[in-house]
């Protein structure tokens, strides 16, 4: 890559265009990757919040899903305090907080391989 940047500094059309080629898939891959890996986050939480029966009305779900995907997504191996700690904000007035830990508990045991 060093070759076409020195190339395509020095004039030559064609190793500008590899150039900027390269750099779109470099972009494309990155970007693939990061929301690849939220969408796995995403996909978990929403699964875990159906199977612990962790909504009730479902006004707050929505807010709660994305907060926990975003801790999840961000660190993993987040402790059931941290999470709970990156989902402050939101309330639930159906008070369906017991099936909302287990579904990050759950959630984040999914996306580290367990079942
Ligand atoms: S499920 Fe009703 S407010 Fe949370």
């Amino acid at each position: 890559m060093e070759e076409l940047v020195l190339r395509a500094r020095d004039g030559d059309l064609d190793a500008y265009a590899r150039l900027v080629r390269r750099f779109r898939e470099i972009a494309l891959d990155q970007a693939r990757r990061i929301t690849g890996d939220y969408h796995r986050a995403e996909d978990a939480v929403q699964e875990a919040f159906v199977e612990n029966d962790a909504q009730q009305c479902g006004f707050c779900t929505p807010g709660f899903v994305v907060a926990c995907t975003s801790v999840l997504d961000k660190n993993p191996d987040a402790t059931l305090e941290e999470a709970q700690a990156g989902c402050g904000g939101n309330l639930c007035r159906c008070g369906t907080y017991v099936g909302m830990n287990q579904a990050l508990m759950d959630a984040a045991k999914s996306l580290k391989g367990g079942a």
